[in-house]
């Protein structure tokens, strides 16, 4: 059997350990050990997006990122970004473009669109579709996507000169 590794690392702003097997993932250390489960595995090979979650300042694939690469790291998931019960511009932009169906891959979009509108807060219609195009989204809501894109670029916007 093989032994566990103790590592600790910055988890949403909070310092945390945990006790990591080599073969776990990311995505199974968040779930199973701090119950967050907005990262959620659906194809497991680093093609969908599902899965994301800030390493570092970097998005990465949690089913592919080796739990125990994230000691003494920064680690930021999905539910970092709402706050004392208010939704992330980007949250919100997502309810009201009505830009998901089943919501299983949400999460994963609302984490890119985040560190997209970080990076270029005004993006055109192309670099919103290069920036997400690791996000795959079966239900088909890319319309939707684009519209809550803008809509939050726009309430980021509105949030930063209110
Ligand atoms: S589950 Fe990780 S990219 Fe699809
Ligand atoms: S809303 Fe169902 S997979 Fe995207």
């Amino acid at each position: 059997m093989t032994a566990a590794r103790t590592i600790t690392f910055t988890l949403n702003g909070s310092p945390v350990t945990a006790d990591v097997k080599p073969h776990h993932n990311l995505v199974e250390l968040l779930q199973t050990q701090f119950g967050l489960t907005g990262a959620r595995e659906s194809c497991g090979q680093g093609l969908c997006g599902c899965c994301s979650v800030v390493v570092n300042g970097r998005a990465v694939s949690g089913c592919l990122y080796l739990a125990s690469f994230v000691d003494g790291a920064d680690v930021v998931t999905v539910e970092s970004l709402d706050s004392a019960q208010k939704l992330s511009p980007v949250q919100e932009a997502f309810i009201e473009a009505s830009a998901f169906q089943c919501g299983y891959c949400t999460p994963g979009f609302i984490m890119m669109v985040t560190q997209l509108l970080d990076e270029k807060p005004d993006p055109t219609d192309d670099e919103i579709k290069h920036y997400l195009t690791g996000n795959l989204c079966r239900c088909a809501t890319y319309p939707e996507v684009m519209d809550a894109v803008k809509l939050a670029a726009k309430k980021r916007k509105a949030g930063a000169t209110a």
